[in-house]
Formats: C-alpha cells, sequence, structure tokens
C-alpha cells in the first residue's frame, strides 16, 4: 500500500540508485560496520527491508544466504533486480509497504536487516509490529538511522571566520515532524526527511518485548578515514546509529 514515504522515495529512485555508487558514507563506513554485525549466514533467511538499489542484498546473497529484499519503491525494485542480475544471485525482490509485509509468514526470517530505512517510514510503528511478525523467535533486527540526536531539522555545522567547522548545533529534539529536502544538489526531485526523538524509535521495540543486544555509535577506524576525508567528521559527531534487537 502507497504512503508519503514510498511514493516520496519512488521520486527519487533513479538518483538515488547512481548516489549509492559514489557514497562514501555508506559504501566506505556503513556497510562494512553493519555486514560485520551477521555471524555466519549460510542458508539464514534473510529479510533486507528498505532495500534500495540492493547493495546489502547482493552483498548477504553472495555470502550464502537466502534473501528476500522488499522496498517500498517500484522504481527501486525495478533497478535492484537489474542490477542482481549480473552477479546471477538468487534473491527474492519485492515491492511492498514496510507496515503491510503481506505474502511473508510469521516467524519465518533469521534476521531482519533494515539498513538506514526505519527513519524514512512514515508509519513506523506498524513497521516494527510488522518486523516482529515475521522474526523467528531469538532472529534479529539488525537496523542502522541517521542518529536522531543529530539529525533534526534544524541541526547543523556552524563554520568559524576560516570557513572550517567549528562546532555541531542541535535544537528542537523533541519535536517530531517532517520535510522536503533534496539528498544533495545532484537529486532533481525532493525527498521526505522525518525526524522522531531517540526514544520514539526504541520503546515500540521494548513493547514488543524485544531486547537489545548491541547499541553502536559508530565512527570511522584509521583505514576507513584514509579512504575517504570527510568521514573525519563522524569522530566528532556520530551521525549513524546501529541497534540489534532479538525477539
Ligand atoms: C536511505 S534509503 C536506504 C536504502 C538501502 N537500505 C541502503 O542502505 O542503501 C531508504 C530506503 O527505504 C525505502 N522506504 C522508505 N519508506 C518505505 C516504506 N514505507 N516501506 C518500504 N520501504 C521504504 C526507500 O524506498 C529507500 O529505498
Amino acid at each position: 500500500m502507497e504512503d508519503s514515504s514510498t511514493r516520496s522515495w519512488n521520486g527519487i529512485a533513479d538518483d538515488w540508485a547512481n548516489h549509492a555508487d559514489e557514497n562514501d558514507y555508506k559504501n566506505v563506513f556503513l556497510m562494512p560496520q553493519t555486514l560485520a554485525l551477521f555471524s555466519d549466514v549460510t542458508g539464514k533467511d534473510i529479510l533486507d527491508l528498505g532495500c534500495g538499489e540492493g547493495s546489502y542484498a547482493r552483498a548477504l546473497s553472495s555470502m550464502g544466504a537466502v534473501v528476500t529484499a522488499v522496498d517500498g519503491s517500484d522504481r527501486l525494485i525495478e533497478i535492484a533486480q537489474e542490477r542482481a542480475r549480473k552477479y546471477k544471485l538468487k534473491i527474492e525482490w519485492l515491492t511492498k509497504n514496510a507496515n503491510l509485509l503481506q505474502g511473508l509468514d510469521d516467524c519465518s526470517f533469521d534476521y531482519v536487516l533494515a539498513a538506514m530505512s526505519l527513519m524514512d517510514v512514515e508509519d513506523y510503528q506498524g513497521s516494527v509490529s510488522e518486523i516482529v511478525r515475521v522474526l523467528r523467535p531469538e532472529g534479529q533486527l539488525i537496523m542502522s538511522i541517521l542518529h536522531p540526536s543529530f539529525s533534526g531539522r534544524k541541526c547543523k555545522w556552524w563554520h568559524d571566520g576560516d570557513k572550517r567547522f567549528d562546532h555541531y548545533a542541535v535544537d528542537d529534539y523533541f519535536k517530531k515532524e517532517s520535510w522536503k529536502e533534496h539528498v544533495t544538489d545532484k537529486f532533481k526531485n525532493l525527498v521526505i526527511f522525518r525526524h522522531i526523538p531517540l526514544q520514539s524509535f526504541m520503546n515500540p521495540l521494548i513493547e514488543k518485548k524485544l531486547r537489545l543486544v548491541l547499541f553502536k555509535e559508530p565512527k570511522p577506524d584509521e583505514k576507513q578515514l584514509s579512504k575517504s576525508k570527510r568521514l573525519s567528521r563522524l569522530c566528532r559527531v556520530p551521525f549513524f546509529l546501529i541497534m540489534v534487537w532479538q525477539k
């Protein structure tokens, strides 16, 4: 079922797929950090929820997992399918809203990966209910999001007289809001950004009796820093948050 999140992301699908290829935050930093959290995935059933152009799904499938990949955008699923075809990977690709995973059975996945997707959904509570439903007992949700302490609408770097980053400012932390913005200046269309405080991400998972087993504000290591200079900003402010929750 379409909603504002799936429509909005469908509108930037092609630009997002091009951006993914050169996104150092993702390719050099977040993806290696996130994939390292999976223990042996051979034969494990994994749902990649909000799969985008499919790079996590392709990586997990290459590592031996049985991957189902879901995204709310038709166009991103089309692109992901095309990209996976090249590598002859067997992945099931489905267009679905995260809050309505009809057709996916209860207790059918060892892992749900939600990589940088749950801060974008319109219906977070509904998405959490569906994740818990499809996870097997002791299955894990591995999620990354923009760190809600530092990604609100008014958050920004302030510069000194020499145009260097001086400090990072945060305001209106408790205000739940959404707004439209370009991801980068290469994007033709705007996409909806959303902000809710950290407690609003945590409490629905706690209420569903999931157990938090890892809470990580990832920082780049020397090797990652040598690959991309701008990652050094993440040594000052943790712009991302990775959590692992167990059913
Ligand atoms: C920031 S992108 C992340 C994509 C991919 N996981 C990655 O890390 O490259 C957010 C993704 O969530 C998807 N998305 C947003 N709202 C959704 C919803 N309600 N249901 C399913 N997918 C959604 C978008 O289409 C997009 O692919």
